[in-house]
């Protein structure tokens, strides 16, 4: 089992916008599920695993995005009432990280986000891929993929793809 990001990342760094709207969104051709190689990435992954801060607005979506995958939740607070059934939430990563383990599937597990739950995963060495999709947007401001004065990080490059709307996709090892 590992642990991967997939993740958009606009040329200046942002994960998101300052209204908190994802950065792929602002991409022209953006089809949810299909872009960005998604299809061949979700293929290796039987689980999904997201910060609060993510999950919540998933729940208001015209269409569940984590269908036929296990989700997990890493929160301090209870999952809420409205979420689909089988959601696994626990309050930190290591607890979370033993459940996903515990699952019974050595399937991959897409680390969806935000920074903080990126952040926390990496903080215990959970986190052995980090790939992005490094979109050709300048957002200027917005929510960075670290946090301000995160420590010295050296990353191996595995793997790069480029796709036709100029997006590249970077494949990196944390724990090569
Ligand atoms: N570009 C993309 O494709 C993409 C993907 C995902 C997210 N995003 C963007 O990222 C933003 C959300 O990211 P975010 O970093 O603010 O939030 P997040 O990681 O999604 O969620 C943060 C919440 O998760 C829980 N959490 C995080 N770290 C924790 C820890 N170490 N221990 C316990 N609980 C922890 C806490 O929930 P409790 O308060 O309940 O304890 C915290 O408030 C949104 O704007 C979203 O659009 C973008």
């Amino acid at each position: 089992m590992q642990i991967r990001t997939h993740i958009g990342v606009s040329l200046d760094g942002f994960v998101a916008g300052s209204d908190g709207r994802p950065a792929v969104l602002s991409m022209r051709d953006f089809i949810p599920g299909q872009s960005h190689g998604h299809p061949e990435f979700i293929a290796g992954c039987d689980a999904v695993v997201m910060g609060r801060h993510t999950f919540e607005p998933a729940l208001g979506a015209p269409e569940w995005p984590w269908r036929g995958l296990q989700v997990f939740l890493l929160s301090t607070r209870p999952v809420p009432a409205d979420a689909p059934t089988g959601v696994t939430s626990a309050p930190t990563a290591s607890g979370l990280l033993a459940l996903m383990r515990a699952r019974g599937s050595d399937g991959d597990v897409h680390l969806v986000g935000g920074p903080q739950t990126i952040e926390a995963f990496r903080e215990i060495g959970a986190l052995e891929r980090l790939e992005v999709i490094l979109l050709p947007l300048l957002l200027g401001a917005g929510l960075p993929l670290t946090r301000r004065g995160s420590e010295l990080v050296r990353l191996g490059l595995d793997s790069h793809r480029q796709f036709p709307d100029g997006s590249v996709e970077l494949a990196y090892s944390l724990n090569s």
